[in-house]
């Protein structure tokens, strides 16, 4: 489903009291917009991105032709409506996501997602508040002690159906946030767990912690995985083949139980080996008979869950596959994005390659495929 992600990047970050506007501070090598763009590009299909005025041309050298730079507006509120104004009408969701939030993880947005996938209108993370909270008067008097266990620190992407922020920005309220508009509709908000990581960078002390986090992220562990698999050219010159995540119209199916998709199950048992959770056979094997006949994009899609499940997120996978036919070469791409879209946007890179007429490959008995797979704790 279409997601879109607006991040306004539009202030001047006066707490941070930097040279340059907030969003192009530094931050272990790249700027926080860079940092912001990374994390959510996995998940969008459009990003619109709010810049201060005057600043356009430099934050589109910065971030590459396929985000979308609008002028930002005076306010926070004013630049996402100005992000808003761009989201194509066939977008499903909107993200809207602060640059000075720079950190908050791909996963983040996924959960996000995830609620409106289930049929929530708006979402947002949320942190519990450890200290005890006061309303003040102007006059810095207490006026109410709310209960502590009530409150929630909201933190971005807050997640909406486009209708739903379409009509919050129709009221032309202003606010720190685009729950608070959606809250004025009595539309209920669903609230999910935040993270640490997705604190705002709004003071030099912020930039301290944000670095930690960062530099916590070089030492998290990585795992690598291996996979292979093989399959026979089935007899029956009628039965369908099904390659990387694409059906292939004129070419001989393989045989198996499932679809055969050697190379989507080698992906598959990479990742499950890195992961430390057995392989094809141990999680969707004949025990599983809801899985007989499952397409290669189904198994990814689960094999996703279960090496979210156990902590980790992927960092890219890579599969060769090897064989006389079909020619990969001029659907690589159209495969790269089948298999990534059914890994939740992750990284895949694909190759092929034929043995010189040599083994079962080379006599065109079959085809094979071998993967790698590296993922990290999260
Ligand atoms: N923002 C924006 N347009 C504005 C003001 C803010 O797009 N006119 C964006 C900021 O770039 C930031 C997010 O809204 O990504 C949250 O705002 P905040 O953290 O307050 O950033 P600044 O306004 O830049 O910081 P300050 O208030 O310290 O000046
Ligand atoms: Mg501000």
């Amino acid at each position: 489903m279409s997601i879109a992600v607006i991040i306004p990047a539009g202030g001047s970050g006066e707490r941070l009291g930097a040279k340059v506007p907030k969003a192009l501070v530094q931050l272990g090598g790249r700027t926080l917009i860079e940092h912001a763009v990374a994390n959510m590009a996995p998940i969008a299909d459009q990003i619109i991105v709010a810049a201060p005025a005057g600043l356009e041309g430099k934050f589109q050298e910065l971030l590459g032709s396929e985000v979308t730079v609008v002028t930002g507006g005076i306010t926070r509120t004013e630049s996402v409506a100005a992000g808003l104004r761009l989201v194509s009408k066939d977008m499903k969701f909107v993200l809207v996501h602060d640059a000075a939030r720079a950190l908050a993880s791909t996963d983040l947005a996924r959960r996000v997602i995830k609620e409106l996938q289930s049929g929530a209108d708006a979402v947002i993370p949320g942190l519990k508040v450890s200290d005890t909270i006061k309303r003040v008067n102007l006059d810095s008097f207490v006026t109410k002690t709310p209960n502590r266990a009530k409150l929630r620190i909201a933190q971005t992407p807050q997640g909406f159906t486009r209708e739903t922020l379409v009509i919050a920005h129709k009221t032309q309220s202003e606010a720190t946030d685009d729950a608070a508009l959606v809250e004025e509709l009595e539309i209920p908000i669903k609230v999910i767990f935040g993270e640490d990581r997705a604190l705002k960078i709004t003071t030099p002390d912020d930039l301290i912690r944000a670095e930690r986090y960062l530099l916590g992220d070089e030492h998290r562990e990585m795992r690598v995985g291996i996979g292979t698999d093989a399959h026979a050219f089935s007899a029956d010159p009628s039965r369908p083949l099904a390659l990387a995540g694409l059906e292939w119209p004129g070419e001989v199916g393989v045989d198996g139980h499932s679809d055969g998709d050697v190379a989507a199950h080698a992906i598959c048992d990479a990742l499950l080996s890195a992961a430390q959770a057995g392989d094809l056979g141990s999680n969707f094997g004949t025990s599983r008979p809801e899985y007989a006949g499952a397409s290669g994009a189904k198994l990814l899609q689960e094999t996703l869950a279960i090496v979210h499940a156990a902590g980790y997120s992927i960092n890219n996978v890579a599969v060769q596959i090897v064989g006389n036919r079909p020619k990969i070469g001029p659907r690589r791409q159209e495969a790269i994005d089948a298999i990534s879209e059914a890994l939740g946007g992750a990284p895949v890179s694909i190759s092929a390659t034929t043995t010189d007429g040599l083994g079962f490959t080379g006599e065109g008995k079959g085809l094979s495929a071998i993967a790698t797979a590296l993922i990290t704790r999260n």
